[in-house]
């Protein structure tokens, strides 16, 4: 399944099996603002989804209900099948599921070694297990193909935007992560940078995880994602293959929460936009 993906050809429902994250009626107020209303969303492994959604639409809210940073006022996870209950940080990582945001990723004095070990830093005799841990960082970074970065001694204030996203992907996927979300990755990157990270996507996507990418940028979404969902004001307006898209149809569902163009005609497509 996941070659199949690589190639660019996307495997149809039929072939993607339950998916690893079920999200099922969501809702989340803060006060009187109803972040998100009945908000359905399917994550498959193996496969890369963008939410996309204009600003205030509940991305990055959704994210974060995900993530056991808010906890839902109703609704329920399916994680592998199974109901599961999300309600801190540590739910949402025992499962396996890592986020990357984008501001607050990665802790700038220290370096990168340190960073992908913060909170979870391996102890021998008392002691750091400092050559462990740089083993592990080494071994994670260059797995994922991320060769730009010197020395992974390096504090982190020191590296490019596109390396400093780099490495909050890889501290993510050495946790044996199964699921990663990232908050607009690409938001402060230029084109090279950029082109890098969508790379490091992809291969997350290699290795069988479910990526979920926030986006605004469509650009990217076509590049990288096999399938699209699309929030409007809150609620899910639109979420199947990719290829039922084209970049009007997800302006049209962004601006408007509705498309009027025809999606694809195969008939396979599982239309799930609801309201
Ligand atoms: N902590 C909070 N307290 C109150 N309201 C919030 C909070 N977080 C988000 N909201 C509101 O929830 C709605 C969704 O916000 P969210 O941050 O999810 O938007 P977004 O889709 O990520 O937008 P952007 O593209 O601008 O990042 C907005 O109306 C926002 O004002
Ligand atoms: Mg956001």
């Amino acid at each position: 399944m996941a070659q199949q993906a690589v190639t660019g050809a996307s495997p149809g429902p039929a072939q993607l099996g339950e998916p690893l994250l079920k999200v099922r009626g969501i809702n989340k107020h803060f006060g009187p603002v109803q972040a998100l209303t009945n908000v359905d969303l399917d994550l498959y492994a193996g496969q890369v989804t963008a939410l996309c959604g204009d600003n205030g639409a509940g991305k990055s809210v959704l994210t974060k209900c995900i993530a056991g940073i808010y906890q839902i006022d109703g609704g329920q996870f399916f994680w592998e099948s199974k109901p599961v209950a999300i309600h801190s940080p540590r739910d949402s990582s025992a499962l396996g599921i890592e986020t990357v945001y984008q501001d607050l990723a990665l802790a700038d004095n220290l370096d990168i070694v340190q960073n992908m070990f913060l909170g979870r830093e391996q102890i021998r005799n008392g002691l750091l297990n400092e050559d462990d841990m740089e083993r592990s960082a080494g071994k994670t970074l260059s797995s994922l193909r991320v060769t730009t970065v010197r020395s992974i001694r390096q504090p982190v204030a020191s590296l490019s935007g596109g390396q400093r996203q780099s490495v909050a992907v890889a501290k993510a996927v050495m946790w044996n992560s199964k699921l990663v979300m990232l908050d607009e990755p690409t938001a402060a990157l230029g084109v090279v940078q950029t082109n890098q990270v969508l790379q490091l996507v992809r291969r997350l996507r290699e290795r069988g995880l479910a990526v979920m990418v926030i986006s605004h940028n469509l650009n990217d979404v076509f590049e990288v994602a096999d399938r699209i969902a699309v929030l409007h004001l809150g609620r899910m307006a639109g979420q199947d293959r990719a290829d039922a898209f084209d970049r009007q149809s997800v302006v049209d569902y962004m601006t408007t929460g509705a498309s009027t163009r025809s999606r694809r005609a195969d008939g396979d497509g599982e239309k799930r936009g609801q309201s």
